[in-house]
C-alpha cells in the first residue's frame, strides 16, 4: 500500500510557502487518483483543510469515510469515543514499542509504526519485528524527503539520482521514484509518497499497476 501526504508546510529559511487551497486541491486529487491512507498530523496545521478535502470527497461518492484511512496520531481515548479507527505510533524503536506491548491494561496496541524508511535506511530489523507482533511499518522519506536545509545535509546523496534506481527505472521502464516505492510494496511496507503536484500524485498510484517485481533490490 503506498499513501499519500499532502501536507502544507512553510519554511521560511526556504521561501517556500504553499497556500492552504494548495493543499485541499491535492488531496482530493490524490482520493481520486485512488488513494485512501492520507498521512497528516498536528505540527503541519493542515487538519482542517485535509477534513475539508476528505469530506469534500465522501459528499460527491468518490469515496466512504470507512474506505478512508486519515493518520494523525491517536490515542486510546480518541478510539474510546469513535473518534479513530485505530491507533499508531511514530519513530519507535524496538525497545519502545515492547514497552507499549508489554503495558499492563493496554487496551488497544499499536497498528502501526511510522518510521523513516528508504532504500538507504532500509529498517530490515525493525521491520522484522513489527511484522513479528503484527505492525504496520509505515515508511516516511520513502523518495528521499523534501530535503529540507534545516533537516537535511544538503551535501548527502539524492537518493531518487541514485545510479541503482536509475538502472531499475530503466530496465522496467519506470521512473526511481516508482523504483522506490514499488521497493517498499514488495516487502510488505505501507511508503508514504509526499507530493502537492498532480502528475506526480498520479504517478505514484501506478505502483499498484507495474506487471513485475523489481526483483534485486535487498
Ligand atoms: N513521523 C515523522 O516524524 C515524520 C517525519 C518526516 C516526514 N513525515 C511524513 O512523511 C511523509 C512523506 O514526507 P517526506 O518529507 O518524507 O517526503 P518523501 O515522500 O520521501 O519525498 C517527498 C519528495 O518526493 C518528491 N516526489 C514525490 N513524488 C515524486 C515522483 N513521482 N517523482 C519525483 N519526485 C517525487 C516530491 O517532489 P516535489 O517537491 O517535486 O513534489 C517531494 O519533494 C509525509 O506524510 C510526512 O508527514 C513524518
Amino acid at each position: 500500500m503506498i499513501s499519500c501526504d499532502c501536507n502544507h508546510l512553510t519554511y521560511p529559511e526556504q521561501n517556500v510557502t504553499i497556500p492552504n487551497s494548495k493543499t485541499i486541491e491535492a488531496t482530493k486529487i490524490a482520493i481520486e487518483a485512488g488513494f485512501h491512507h492520507i498521512d497528516c498530523a498536528y505540527f503541519y496545521q493542515v487538519e482542517e483543510e485535509v477534513g475539508l478535502a476528505i469530506r469534500s470527497k465522501i459528499a460527491d461518492g468518490t469515496v466512504k469515510r470507512e474506505d478512508i484511512f486519515y493518520t494523525t496520531k491517536a490515542m486510546e481515548k480518541c478510539k474510546d469515543a469513535g473518534l479513530a479507527k485505530s491507533i499508531g505510533v511514530s519513530n519507535f524503536n524496538r525497545r519502545q514499542l515492547e514497552m507499549i506491548l508489554n503495558k499492563p491494561g493496554l487496551r488497544y496496541k499499536p497498528v502501526c509504526n511510522q518510521v523513516e524508511c528508504h532504500v538507504y535506511h532500509n529498517q530490515k530489523k525493525l521491520l522484522d519485528f513489527c511484522k513479528s507482533k503484527d505492525i504496520v511499518l509505515v515508511a516516511y522519506g520513502a523518495l528521499g524527503t523534501q530535503r529540507i536545509k534545516k533537516w537535511v545535509d544538503q551535501s548527502s546523496p539524492v537518493l531518487l539520482d541514485d545510479p541503482v534506481l536509475g538502472d531499475l527505472a530503466k530496465k522496467h521502464k519506470r521512473s526511481p521514484a516508482l523504483i522506490a516505492l514499488r521497493y517498499q510494496l514488495q516487502r510488505g511496507v505501507v511508503a508514504l509518497a509526499q507530493s502537492l503536484k498532480e502528475n506526480e500524485i498520479k504517478e505514484n498510484i501506478q505502483v499498484y499497476r507495474m506487471a513485475v517485481g523489481i526483483g534485486v533490490l535487498k
